[in-house]
């Protein structure tokens, strides 16, 4: 495995490959971004994954500066799975600030959209980049960012990048929590209510799955009871898992998603239902 800090090392080391299967990530690896990797093993000959916190797509009062940054530990956790790790510096990925922006749809000012201004022109912005940088044939995302998941796969639709985008699965704790690096800012109690989140989805899709189609019902008593228990909800949603939008009652292919904060720790979550 071979770290490569570089712009101009990493396409001439990828330059003879012609079967890339391409993790993008922020870093501080769980078992969610190993499974990930894993799947990669299955789609390409070489895999390669990138670490880089973004700083494009983090907010003024967001967590950019304490995000985790564990390269060393996420190195070896990479060892025997991925044959490259792209970790460049900010300023290698941006040598000059960046002017251009990918212009995203309405769908990304909705949801996570709404109450993250900026965050997915920033993602896409990165992930355009990254795409441009590593041109792999495949490149994987989880499941876990719905809507990230979602805008990417119409980005590279729209644009005609030449890479199949795949999903992969939401990884979670024993209680259901889906993994993420923002776990580790939950208190222990806070840690123990998080579990909620994945629960009360799962009354909404049972909901659904008996026949409820009462949509903003469904959406409204899912909130007050994160809000009952101390959550600060910033949307329960049920939208059409093709592109997002509101469903129509007929539609049989749902997802539930949601956001919310447990103290300082914003959290997000979905469900998908299939009728
Ligand atoms: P990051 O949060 O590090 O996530 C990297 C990838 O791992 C994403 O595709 C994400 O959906 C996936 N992932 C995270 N937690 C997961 C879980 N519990 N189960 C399955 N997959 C999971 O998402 C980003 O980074 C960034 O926005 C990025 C795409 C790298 C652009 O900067």
């Amino acid at each position: 495995m071979q770290v490569i800090h570089s712009v101009v090392e990493l396409r001439a080391r990828l330059a003879r490959e012609s079967n890339i299967a391409f993790v993008p990530t922020m870093g501080n690896l769980h078992a969610g971004h190993v499974a990930l990797v894993e799947q990669a093993r299955q789609q390409g000959t070489c895999v390669v994954v990138s670490i880089f916190v973004n700083p494009l797509q983090f907010g003024p009062n967001e967590d950019f500066d304490k995000y985790p940054r564990t390269l060393e530990a996420d190195c070896a956790k990479l060892l025997g799975l991925a044959d490259v790790v792209f970790a460049p510096a900010v300023d290698e990925m941006y040598p000059e600030p960046q002017s251009f922006y990918v212009e995203l749809p309405p769908i990304a000012s909705e949801l996570c959209g709404a109450h993250r201004p900026g965050h997915f022109r920033g993602m896409a912005t990165v992930v355009l980049k990254l795409l441009n940088l590593v041109q792999p044939q495949v490149a994987l995302f989880g499941k876990k960012d719905y809507q990230q998941l979602a805008i990417i796969r119409q980005m590279v639709m729209q644009f005609n990048l030449p890479v199949a985008i795949v999903g992969g699965e939401t990884v979670r704790a024993e209680d259901g929590l889906a993994l993420s690096s923002r776990n580790q800012y939950l208190t222990p109690a806070e840690r123990t209510e998080a579990a909620q989140l994945h629960l009360i989805l799962g009354k909404v899709s049972e909901s659904l799955a008996n026949g409820s189609r009462d949509f903003d019902v469904l959406e409204k008593v899912a909130e007050a009871a994160l809000a009952k228990r101390g959550w600060r909800v910033e949307y329960v949603s049920i939208r059409s898992q093709h592109g997002l939008g509101k469903p129509q009652v007929s539609e049989r292919k749902l997802v539930v998603l949601a956001a919310a904060r447990l103290g300082v720790t914003r959290l997000i979550d979905n469900l998908e239902v299939c009728l």
